[in-house]
């Protein structure tokens, strides 16, 4: 292969994975066996866990054990709390201050890859939540261990009662966005832990990959296009402007899907569901005729590349819906993935090699080395 057919990795097959199925043809999404469309808007999250953990749905039992093992690990350490509360001082943006905070989570309870993730899995939403109070000059709830894990990460940020339909909608969303084959941030997770190296280094290394704006960060940036927008009828203009500036509209295109992500239809579904009930209609509409015209737009800028909706375009809607703020749009996509990347550690500690890629060199061969005093000033 030359480098330009390995630019980006594209089309590489780097694992096998019995986690998720990614068709991006024929825009197919399967988690351990299952559509994302029959499971994520009906199962628990918990149920998930299980799911990516062990291979299959647990019994009425085993989800009782896996919660209640789940919930008493939400507490964060005293030092994640001081590490956050010195990050708040500084106003680090969140993705920063989790990555900083998922770094500590080896403080305590290390005692194998399982536990490891059980902690990773269950402090997030505490580390999320806290952290977002504490910038906003509030101190972090107590984590209540009768929530389910939706019920609590939204309880962690806003405290108080959470409607049945607010957590519906974050706990689909949980479920939807909670695997994705080999993305950037899954696939650094595996190269990290493929070393033998430990759970929590590689979900902080998974976290500092989500961030960047080509992956995890996106979802931001595209609720603020539809409020730039603000009346259907200013969307062709200012889609066309952008695209002329030589920007790219946030959620749409997709490495992998050449069609419209699964995950996208779900969310929208979800989105309605919730914005029939509660939040603002009006927005949510707007957003559908954005979609549209975006969609024909990129089509005629893009003739020859199938641009369509990912996912994130109706996970800020939902998102916003279900009262989340936009700045913490990406932590909670990782509070989601971070179930994921511990799935992937374990499959890739039980089955995995080390992973080693080569590179192809394409600099000179033939310099000699001078001495800095022989060399020009
Ligand atoms: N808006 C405008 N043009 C786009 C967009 C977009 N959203 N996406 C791709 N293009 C254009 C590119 O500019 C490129 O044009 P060029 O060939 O003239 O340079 C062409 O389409 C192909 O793009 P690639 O960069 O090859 O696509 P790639 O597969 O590398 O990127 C990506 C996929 C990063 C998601 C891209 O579509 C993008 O930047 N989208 C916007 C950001 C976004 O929504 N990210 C979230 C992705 S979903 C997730 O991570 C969970």
């Amino acid at each position: 292969m030359t480098t330009r057919e390995l630019t980006g990795l594209e089309g590489v097959v780097a694992a096998s994975t019995r986690l998720s199925l990614v068709d991006g043809n024929a825009g197919r999404l399967v988690l351990a066996g299952y559509p994302v469309e029959e499971i994520a808007p009906r199962a628990k999250f918990e149920e998930m866990v299980h799911l990516l953990w062990y291979g299959r749905l647990p019994t009425r039992q085993e989800l009782k054990e896996l919660t209640a093992n789940l919930a008493s690990r939400r507490r964060l350490p005293r030092a994640t709390l001081t590490l956050l509360r010195e990050a708040a001082g500084n106003s680090a943006p969140i993705m920063d201050a989790l990555r900083m905070a998922a770094a500590t989570l080896s403080l305590e309870r290390r005692e194998s890859p399982e536990e490891d993730a059980l902690t990773l899995v269950a402090a997030f939403p505490a580390i999320v939540g806290g952290y977002w109070r504490l910038k906003n000059g509030q101190e972090p709830i107590q984590p209540r261990e009768d929530f389910s894990h939706a019920n609590y990460c939204l309880h962690q940020m806003f405290g108080g009662e959470i409607g049945p339909e607010r957590a519906r909608g974050l706990e689909t969303y949980l479920n939807t966005v909670c695997d994705h084959g080999l993305n950037a941030s899954t696939f650094a997770a595996r190269v990290i832990v493929s070393t033998r190296s430990d759970l929590v280094s590689a979900v902080t290394g998974a976290v500092g990959a989500l961030k960047g704006p080509l992956h995890g960060g996106a979802p931001g940036p595209a609720l603020d296009m539809v409020f730039e927008i603000g009346r259907p009828d200013r969307a062709e203009g200012v889609i066309l402007s952008k695209l002329a500036r030589g920007e790219r509209l946030m959620g749409f295109g997709h490495r992998v899907y050449r069609v419209r992500d699964p995950r996208a239809d779900i969310l929208a579904t979800a989105a309605e569901k919730f914005y029939a009930t509660e939040g603002d209609r009006e927005l949510y509409e707007l957003a559908r005729n954005i979609e549209k015209i975006a969609l024909r737009v990129l089509a005629e800028h893009k003739p020859g590349r199938r641009l369509d909706t990912n996912v994130e375009f109706y996970t800020a809607l939902l998102l916003h819906g279900v009262g989340l703020p936009k700045e913490s749009f990406t932590p909670t996509f990782a509070i989601a993935r971070v179930l994921g990347w511990t799935a992937h550690c374990l499959e890739q500690l039980r089955d995995g090699r080390l992973i080693r890629p080569e590179s192809e060199y394409t600099g000179p061969v033939d310099l000699h080395f001078k001495p800095v005093s022989e060399r020009p000033n």
